[in-house]
């Protein structure tokens, strides 16, 4: 299947950076910092990934701005920026210039991105950002649950894309997955109809995928904590090679 046609694969690394920093925050200079994020980048590119997805948060509690310097000049396809709606990121982002990024929710103290964007109330900074990154060349995502009304309203900023937030999904009951596979599913054809190239992600594993993959118009899935668990029992190749094989059964037209 060509890479053009397939739906993409986007890993989401931070949790290399999250190894590395448990040990080395302190010291990243030592010769002994480990893993190494851009070797991470680089396995994962060459088992299938499509791109490199990294968050550069406020709190820098994994990904540090050096890696995304690093990655952006040795990577050898698509770079995606996940960040927070800050003129701190903005101004790194403008630098950087990755080759797309998803604009996120973010707290301090939650563990992962916890919820969508609430671009219905959200303020002009969001509009005159994504504005300001486009200008950029950068493609801009919004990471919305998947709710219509955030659906419609993503499509009113100007934005390219949106990334539904599957977490719902993926941590409900068997029961529970239907009715929040339903949710992505419509969200899908919304977004689809307004125009939008429909990514998504948050808590994607191979056991929810399958389910997943019933949902029309996807262009990107963005995976990163499952892959990273499980490469440190089959290895980070393997991990990226066994998404790739689930994903490469989507039944639906990528364009
Ligand atoms: N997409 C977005 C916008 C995210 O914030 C995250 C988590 O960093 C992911 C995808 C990947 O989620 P997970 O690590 O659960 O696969």
């Amino acid at each position: 299947m060509s890479s053009e046609s397939r739906l993409k694969l986007g890993v989401n690394i931070d949790h290399v950076a999250t190894l590395r920093q448990a040990r080395y925050a302190p010291m990243l200079r030592s010769p002994n910092a480990e893993p190494n994020v851009l070797a991470a980048a680089n396995e994962v590119e060459a088992n299938g990934a499509d791109s490199i997805t990294v968050h550069l948060r406020l709190d820098r509690r994994h990904i540090q701005d050096c890696d995304v310097f690093e990655l952006r000049e040795n990577i050898r396809t698509a770079l995606n920026l996940e960040m927070g709606n800050t003129q701190e990121i903005l101004d790194i982002a403008l630098k950087v210039k990755p080759d797309f990024v998803c604009i996120v929710p973010e707290n301090r103290r939650e563990v992962t991105t916890e919820g969508g964007l609430n671009v219905r109330n959200a303020d002009t900074s969001l509009k005159r950002n994504i504005e300001t990154l486009q200008d950029c060349g950068i493609k801009v995502s919004l990471f919305v649950d998947p709710e219509v009304a955030q659906v419609r309203a993503a499509a009113k900023t100007g934005a390219e894309m949106i990334e539904l937030h599957t977490g719902a999904f993926a941590n409900a009951s068997p029961d529970g997955g239907k009715s929040e596979l339903k949710k992505i599913i419509e969200a899908a054809e919304v977004g689809n109809g307004e125009g939008l190239q429909i990514n998504a992600g948050h808590g994607i594993t191979v056991s929810n995928l399958p389910t997943l993959l019933q949902t029309p118009y996807l262009a990107e899935l963005n995976i990163g904590h499952h892959i990273v668990s499980r490469s440190l029992f089959i290895g980070l190749g393997q991990a990226v090679r066994e998404m790739r094989t689930l994903m490469d059964s989507y039944p639906y037209p990528v364009s």
